[in-house]
């Protein structure tokens, strides 16, 4: 059981950990999960990300044995273990972590981080000493200063807190840790410092992780990103790769224009290869370019031509942030084209009726 911090276990195995087949949720009449397919193999960091009301926490219940299986459809394999059966909960409970939203939920604030963590243990069968020592290590990866271990828990910093949080979801050295919002609450420095901390566990300990998250910049440490938009699955690779599907391999120019009004925008999208413009501040735009090498030099004579104004300008690639929005609005987009498509179509229908009444109308006069 003991954590073998000096050695780098091999990570990002061809193992699969979390197998998500054709997912469906359903509470009464509301279908909250959508078909939704994923895999991740041991040693990956998962980011799940989404706007609220997504699903994300969905997921991870249906993953952590919180939602009965007369609720979902799916083949769904934790740790080679089907939630779905009851009696796979407690083996599936004891192979992976979980570290809630609200530390309230999983810390005793009287109590001593140490005490914390041993009761926990103990949960698992773990006996007092041993716990002590893994938590011990745990403590010291995390930085959580060797004079608190022993102070009641309330006298710790928020970030300190949600640590020793961490150190409880890992106490029983899992193989897969759930972690539901972990930076939310934390300002951004210390929101940084966690999410370095969950990396370097990850890379010590080799434990694959689940991070749900609001927060774009968790990005950086993921492996793999997972984007859920009302239940469905819109994207599930690593974020380089995602970045690479956007125009000119998400290549852009970052341009601050002098008075930028609407108006200049769509004079902007005008351009014959122009594939996308993002507002990205006052008067500030980034603007994805069909062959961006080809077109770029082209592009600004363009805006020359048409008297815009450019007061700065770089050539930068998107980032993980920009992704999220560009594929969050692309699918608004389509909706709002089918809900128009939608629309024409029942005003036709209507217009058709309409007309076919009239002539029977006419006939039936005749
Ligand atoms: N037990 C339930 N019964 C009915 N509806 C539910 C239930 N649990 C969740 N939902 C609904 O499912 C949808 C997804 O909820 P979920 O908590 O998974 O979202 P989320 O992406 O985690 O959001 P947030 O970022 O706000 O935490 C919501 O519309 C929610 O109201
Ligand atoms: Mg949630």
């Amino acid at each position: 059981m003991k954590y073998e911090v000096d050695i780098i276990k091999e990570l990002n195995s061809n193992e699969i950990v979390v197998k998500v087949q054709g997912l469906n949720v359903t509470f009464g009449k509301a279908h909250i999960i959508h078909d939704v397919s994923f895999e991740v193999r041991k040693g990956e960091i998962i980011g799940l990300f989404g706007i609220s009301g997504a699903g994300k926490t969905t997921i991870i219940r249906v993953l952590t044995c919180q939602i009965k299986s007369k609720n979902w459809t799916g083949d769904v394999l934790v740790t080679h273990l089907n939630p779905a059966k009851e009696k796979n909960h407690q083996k599936i409970l004891s192979r992976i972590g979980y570290v809630p939203q609200l530390e309230l939920l999983n810390l005793y604030y009287e109590l001593s981080p140490l005490v914390n963590v041993e009761t926990f243990a103990s949960n698992y069968g773990m006996k007092k000493e041993k716990a002590k020592e893994v938590a011990e290590e745990l403590f010291s990866i995390l930085d959580i200063p060797e004079d608190t271990w022993k102070n009641a828990l309330k006298k710790l910093s928020g970030g300190e807190k949600k640590r020793v949080s961490m150190a409880i979801g890992l106490i029983h050295n899992p193989e897969v840790l759930f972690l539901d919002e972990p930076t939310t609450g934390v300002d951004a420095n210390k929101r940084y410092d966690i999410l370095n901390y969950l990396k370097i566990l990850n890379r010590k300990l080799g434990t694959t992780m689940f991070i749900i998250t609001h927060d774009l910049e968790a990005a950086l440490i993921c492996d793999k990103t997972a984007i859920l938009r009302e239940g469905e699955l819109l994207a599930f690779d690593s974020p380089h790769n995602l970045i690479q599907t956007l125009p000119s391999n998400g290549l852009l120019v970052r341009l601050t224009i002098q008075d930028l009004t609407q108006e200049k925008i769509d004079i902007i999208k005008a351009f014959e290869y122009c594939e996308r413009i993002s507002r990205v501040g006052n008067i500030n735009i980034e603007v994805f370019l069909y062959d961006f090498g080809k077109n770029i030099n082209p592009f600004i004579d363009y805006l020359f031509e048409k008297g815009i104004k450019i007061i700065s300008m770089s050539r930068d690639s998107a980032n993980f942030r920009r992704y999220f929005q560009i594929r969050i609005q692309e699918e608004e987009e389509k909706e709002r084209e089918q809900e128009i498509k939608i629309g024409e179509t029942k005003e036709e229908e209507e217009h058709l009726k309409n007309t076919e009444n009239e002539k029977s109308e006419k006939s039936g006069g005749i």
